[in-house]
């Protein structure tokens, strides 16, 4: 006998839901505002994710309105600094993260604080991290709100941990857009399942 978890959302809910996640991009919002409220309950749901030994290792930098301008110029100046002293930069790429932010209502810097006592492995409390990640993702989805996780721009640069005012030893996971989609997406499609699944019965 399964127990249904509250009453009024029947499995079958959620599977839609499942199905209707999708990863929006910024060309595909209309420009308009998201609520922060639901903007907080993204971020609410996040913080339910499963973590071993409850470490609870998602942390997050929401910027929003101006705050937009300020994740633009960050990003724009350790892109500048970095590629400038590697010979990578390109013009055309500084302008593009100079500008992009303000395409999206909100966007949530995630990045993973690891447990100090390191109570488990580090891929564990990444993992738990993206649960956050597909949390906001489902929760935006149950909401209409267009969202997708970029790992783009300066994810991957340690100097962005001073910038943005984490210390050096937080990771970076990557930047979570939120904005008002212009139009519902398809269902998300995949390969089937049972060609990466194996089931053992005997
Ligand atoms: C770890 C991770 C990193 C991602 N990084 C990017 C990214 O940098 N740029 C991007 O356009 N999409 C990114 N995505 C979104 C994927 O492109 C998207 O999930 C994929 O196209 C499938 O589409 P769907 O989410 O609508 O099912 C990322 C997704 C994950 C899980």
């Amino acid at each position: 006998m399964a127990f249904s978890i509250f009453a009024g959302m029947r499995p079958e809910d959620f599977n839609q839901l499942a199905a209707r996640r999708r990863s929006t991009y910024p060309a595909q919002y209309t420009g308009d505002s998201v609520p922060d409220e639901i903007v907080e309950q993204l971020l609410e749901n996040a913080n339910l994710a499963p973590t071993h030994k409850r470490t609870e290792p998602w942390r997050f930098v929401v910027f929003c309105g101006e705050g937009r301008k300020r994740l633009a110029e960050l990003q724009a100046s350790v892109y500048r600094q970095v590629t400038m002293a590697d010979g990578t930069y390109r013009e055309e790429r500084y302008r593009n993260l100079l500008a992009k932010p303000m395409e999206s209502s909100h966007i949530i810097l995630v990045y993973m604080k690891r447990d100090p006592q390191r109570s488990v492995p580090e891929v564990e409390e990444t993992g738990a991290v993206f649960c956050a990640i597909e949390n906001m993702y489902l929760t935006a989805a149950a909401y209409g709100i267009g969202c997708y996780l970029s790992t783009g721009g300066v994810t991957y640069f340690k100097e962005a941990n001073r910038a943005f005012g984490l210390e050096a030893h937080d990771r970076i996971i990557g930047f979570f857009h939120v904005g008002m989609p212009k139009t519902a997406l398809p269902p998300t499609a995949r390969g089937p399942v049972r060609e990466k699944t194996r089931w053992v019965r005997q």
